[in-house]
């Protein structure tokens, strides 16, 4: 049997979604012995969209429900981003029994509840290990991997423009709007990229590994966030101290209160963390019975998000073959 994919938006990460669904088809065949199409791309600017990849999908429309009613197509993958028509598309193909894959971090943290909840009631996956740490298959290890610990802590790194821009003002010592033009060029930024460095994104993401450590939809507002404005003389100054900047999430469990918080903080040049360069992330993981473990990779950009979109997608379709 063919799974067949309807990917809705074709912006960064839909495109490396695609890319690598067809150019490693045959590895992914040999390693799952899974067939699996993109049936139909939809994208409101679809017409001005062309590329090798996107030349052989037989199904291209500006109209999401075109991929949703499809009776042929078995999992929609939600890359449009925002919390607005991403939770319409999201809620119509669960409802019309579809399985869904996304990498919407803010939808998530915002109405997650929701969204699990539907996907529940329908009997249909909702898998999202796209939306923390880019290309680091972190959900997966917290959900499955780590599922006979305690989850004791969970810190790190889970923004890679910020971590780019902090990395490069350090080394090249260029102003802050200079390399966020590169990490918007380079496809690490959101849309909007106040969001990545105010510390939004960050926050989001830390929710999301809270709810899978702990069951839990900490509410964004319950978050304490300080976003990346950090000058030169600031990154300077912690160098010259033995100390680097970084935007740190972190999530503890006290009792039956979950703590996040998101800000900036100065590590010791030798910490793993310090170590963390570029769009890299960088995430620790404490078990009561793994003791700490280190996760590192691509925190953003098309590809990387796109293997770990793939992931899910490859895992929901084990189940449908
Ligand atoms: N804007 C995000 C980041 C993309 O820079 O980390 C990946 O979630």
């Amino acid at each position: 049997k063919k799974i067949k994919v309807g990917v809705v938006g074709y912006g960064t990460v839909g495109r490396g979604t695609v890319q690598t669904l067809i150019s490693n088809a045959t590895e992914i065949k040999r390693k799952t012995g899974l067939d699996v199409v993109v049936a139909g791309v939809a994208d409101l600017h679809i017409t001005d969209k062309n590329d090798l990849y996107l030349e052989q999908v037989p199904l291209k429309t500006t109209c999401a429900d075109e991929l949703i009613a499809n009776p042929d197509i078995d999992i929609i993958i939600e890359l449009i981003g925002g919390t607005g028509a991403a939770f319409d598309i999201i809620s119509k193909a669960l409802k019309n029994g579809k399985h869904v894959v996304t990498a919407n971090k803010a939808l998530l943290a915002m109405r997650g509840t929701e969204l699990m909840a539907l996907a529940h009631s329908m009997h249909r996956n909702l898998m999202f290990e796209a939306s923390v740490g880019g290309g680091i298959p972190v959900l997966s290890v917290l959900q499955n991997d780590l599922a006979a610990n305690h989850i004791l802590k969970i810190e790190g790194i889970v923004n890679g423009t910020c971590n780019y821009i902090l990395t490069r003002m350090e080394r090249e010592k260029l102003p802050f709007e200079t390399i966020l033009a590169d990490a918007q060029k380079l496809g690490y930024a959101e849309a909007d990229p106040s969001g990545d460095v105010e510390g939004y994104d960050s926050v989001y993401k830390m929710i999301i590994l809270a709810y899978l450590a702990y069951g839990k939809w900490v509410d964004v507002k319950d978050v304490e966030r300080v976003g990346t404005q950090i000058g030169l003389a600031q990154i300077e100054a912690a160098h010259v101290a033995g100390q680097r900047i970084k935007l740190i999430g972190s999530v503890e469990k006290q009792g039956d209160d979950i703590f996040i918080a998101v800000k900036p903080k100065a590590v010791p040049l030798e910490s793993v963390l310090a170590e963390v360069s570029g769009v890299f992330n960088g995430i620790e993981i404490v078990g009561d019975k793994v003791g700490s473990l280190f996760l590192q990779g691509q925190g953003a950009g098309s590809l990387a998000t796109a293997s770990a979109v793939c992931a899910d997608i490859l895992k929901i379709a084990g189940t449908l073959k």
